[in-house]
């Protein structure tokens, strides 16, 4: 819950915006306001860019303009997939720390665990070697998720002609389809570079082994890796 930087006494919207918020979320709240009120109390995360403040929960951005405390829209988050360019690269860290899997009940590594040389290295000097490929997901100019390969030795590695892949979005956005967005994305880019298949590495536990199948992923390999985890080798073909 983070609504300090909400004034929920003086938000209110327009009847304009009462019809687009009904329409976009499909609710029926007779009371609108009251409605977005106890949603952005409830907010997993408010976000303030340019003129306006946004706030997220379960699959939906509600937009408030800050001076005004006009709730100006809502809708369901809605995520831009794009290429990965030379600026995003400053997100990769963030990136690779969430990709990380944290099992239920388990405290969350510290962030200096993206230096341990076995897995700094799916980020180090990215964008210098083949097989170096990109796609990044954007919401409200933010980039909230990333997919990346690289040809490396690391826990995924095949060949040296099968790039191993990378694939988090920050905590509130997963479960809405981004991270199938970013990876059929990404596969295209693949075959554009001829690539025929692409590898990865994911811990026995990830519930992320259910989304790879679905991608059209197979498990080929059993292996233990650095701190002794169980890991599966996927491949997934894409011709
Ligand atoms: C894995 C991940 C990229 C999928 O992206 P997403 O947008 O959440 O996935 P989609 O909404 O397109 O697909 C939903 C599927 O993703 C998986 N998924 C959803 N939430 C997840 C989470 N918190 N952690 C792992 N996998 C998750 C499930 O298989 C889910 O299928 P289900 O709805 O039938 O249970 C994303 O959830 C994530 O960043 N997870 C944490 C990082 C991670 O585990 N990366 C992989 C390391 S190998």
């Amino acid at each position: 819950m983070q609504n300090s930087i909400i004034d929920l006494d003086k938000l209110h919207t327009t009847e304009l915006g009462e019809v687009r918020i009904k329409r976009n979320l499909s609710i029926q709240a007779d009371d609108v306001v009251l409605w977005c009120k106890e949603f952005v109390k409830q907010a997993d995360i408010i976000i303030g860019q340019g003129k306006n403040l946004y706030a997220y929960k379960n699959g939906v951005v509600i937009t408030i303009n800050a001076k005004s405390n006009t709730i100006i829209t809502a809708h369901p988050i809605n995520a831009k997939v794009r290429l990965m360019r030379t600026s995003d690269y400053l997100c990769l860290p963030e990136f690779l720390y969430q990709a990380i899997f944290i099992p239920e009940g388990v405290e969350p590594p510290y962030r200096s665990m993206v230096n341990h040389p076995q897995i700094f290295v799916y980020i180090k000097d990215f964008g210098t070697r083949p097989g170096d490929l990109g796609v990044v997901a954007e919401s409200k100019g933010r980039v909230i998720g990333a997919a990346w390969t690289r040809i490396i030795h690391a826990y995924g590695h095949i060949n040296d002609e099968t790039p191993e892949l990378a694939i988090s979005l920050l905590p509130e956005f997963r479960g809405y389809g981004i991270g199938t967005k970013l990876m059929k994305k990404l596969f295209g880019v693949l075959r554009a570079n001829g690539y025929v298949q692409t590898s990865l590495s994911v811990q026995k536990d990830n519930p992320a082994i259910e989304f790879y199948k679905r991608l059209g992923y197979r498990i080929v390999e059993e292996k233990l890796d650095h701190e002794g985890n169980e890991d599966f080798i996927m491949i997934k073909k894409l011709k």
